[in-house]
């Protein structure tokens, strides 16, 4: 996978970087000036009121945005041209997919001397409030990407989001109507994953508020904080009810809605394999949970043997069969995204973005091999004691250990999975754009 994305990177691009202005950073012009260009490798959209165009006492001069360039470019184009001294501009702007971008630069008109960067020496012109400006504004760093803040909110929610939801198909879809059991122990999960998620929405929806980020990037959050209320407060409606299917399209919209895939390749196609990504992504990842948990249960309650032991095997058999559709399925339109979203093939090991994908990668591959070994060794035999059970044997002593076998296996695959669902919320938050 990793080599067919190498081989098929293409041109499209979703974050923006900044690729420099005219005049440049540090630059001293002879005439007086009448523009400042700031240019993107993206288009961009230039935030005015973060945007500030001072002089050397640090008072802002009033100027003009002007796009050109769909956006790759901006002008600022002051009201009275900048004769001699010297400026600065702190510039803020946001990228097509919410990420915010920000940056300082400074240049001198005329005969001056610029100083260097918060150093103030005797002979160089004055420009100590300049420089304290420019100074508060580089603290902030350059941006690109959703800053750590909404990469720990992206990961709990995607925690708290895909784990519960996918339970909850579990439940609706693996499970048989006449399995009330399993349900009654997994509303316990689904509740815990849903505050999981609330918690995880609170921290992104209050980031991207006060961050002032673009409405699409809100109403994700806002639809993810709806789904894990709907997990933590009333998850037995899952059962028998169009609760599953409210709250998937809650969900799959949430996640259409944010990420690289609002931006990158064309808008139908990154939507709807974002929505099957996603979907493959809770039945595999939420159902070894529940299989996991629904397993415990069957192992542990002897006394309920004979009837909560073909309840087990029928579950780890039917999970085993949508499981297996699962990991082809998150792997091909994980593929086709990354394709998409990837500026280069060298991004893959130059950017953030393309290191994370490379572990979220060699942890799904992990966790595959597990998923092989389970599907080509231990189903197949909880299938020969099923038909053996089915002919009037007395099979409980395989099936003990064939589904006991299956049961370890589930503890690391669970803690691969969260691992995954980590990487991928840092994913989403990270730059795919070098600088
Ligand atoms: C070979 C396997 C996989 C590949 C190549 C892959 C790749 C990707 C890519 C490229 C994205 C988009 C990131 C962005 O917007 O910047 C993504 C998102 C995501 N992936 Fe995967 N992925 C894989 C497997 C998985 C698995 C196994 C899970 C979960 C168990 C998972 C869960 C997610 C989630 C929750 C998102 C966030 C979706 C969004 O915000 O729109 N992925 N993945």
């Amino acid at each position: 996978m990793v080599l067919v994305t190498l081989g098929c990177a293409s041109g499209a691009q979703a974050d923006a970087a900044f690729e420099g202005s005219s005049p440049a950073n540090g630059e001293t012009v002879a005439e007086p000036l009448t523009e400042i260009e700031l240019r993107f490798s993206d288009p961009i959209s230039l935030n005015e009121t973060e945007t500030r165009l001072l002089d050397s006492e640090g008072t802002e001069l009033v100027y003009e945005p002007v796009e050109i360039d769909g956006g790759n470019a901006w002008l600022l184009e002051p009201a009275i041209s900048l004769d001699e001294g010297i400026y600065g501009v702190v510039w803020q702007a946001e990228a097509a997919d919410g990420h915010t971008v920000r940056g300082v630069i400074r240049f001198g008109v005329g005969d001056v001397v610029l100083a260097e960067p918060a150093v103030e020496d005797e002979g160089t012109e004055a420009s100590g409030d300049l420089e304290t400006e420019l100074a508060a504004a580089e603290e902030l760093g350059t941006g690109g990407g959703g800053g750590p803040v909404a990469s720990i909110a992206s990961a709990i929610s995607n925690l708290g989001v895909i784990i519960g939801w996918g339970v909850a198909l579990f439940v609706a879809f693996v499970a048989l109507p006449r399995m009330t059991w399993v349900g009654l122990y997994l509303l316990r999960i689904m509740r815990i994953a849903g505050i999981v998620a609330v918690v995880g929405a609170v921290i992104d929806l209050a980031s991207q508020l006060l961050g002032g980020s673009s409405w699409n990037l809100i109403a994700a959050a806002l639809l993810r904080l709806l789904a894990g209320a709907a997990l933590a407060g009333v998850p037995g409606m899952v059962n028998g009810s169009p609760f599953i299917w409210v709250l998937s399209g809650a969900v799959i919209i949430s996640y259409a809605l944010d990420g690289h895939t609002v931006t990158a390749g064309p808008l139908w196609l990154m939507v709807a394999t974002d929505a099957a990504h996603v979907t493959f992504a809770a039945i595999w990842g939420g159902g070894i949970l529940a299989l996991a948990i629904a397993l415990a249960l069957v192992l542990r309650k002897r006394t309920q043997e004979a009837s909560l032991m073909p309840d087990g095997s029928e579950l780890a058999v039917r999970f085993s069969r949508l499981a297996t559709y699962s990991v082809f399925g998150v792997a091909v339109t994980g593929v086709v995204m990354a394709f998409f979203i990837l500026p280069s093939p060298g991004a893959l090991v130059t950017t953030a973005w393309g290191w994370i994908l490379l572990i979220k990668v060699a942890l799904v591959a992990a966790l595959a091999f597990f998923g092989y070994r389970n599907h080509f060794h231990v189903i197949p035999e909880i299938e020969y004691a099923q038909v053996q059970r089915d002919s009037g044997s007395d099979v409980r002593e395989e099936e003990r250990e064939h589904l006991g076998q299956l049961r370890k296996t589930l503890g690391p695959e669970m803690a691969l999975v969260v691992a995954i669902l980590i990487m991928s919320g840092l994913l989403v938050q990270a730059s795919p754009i070098a600088g």
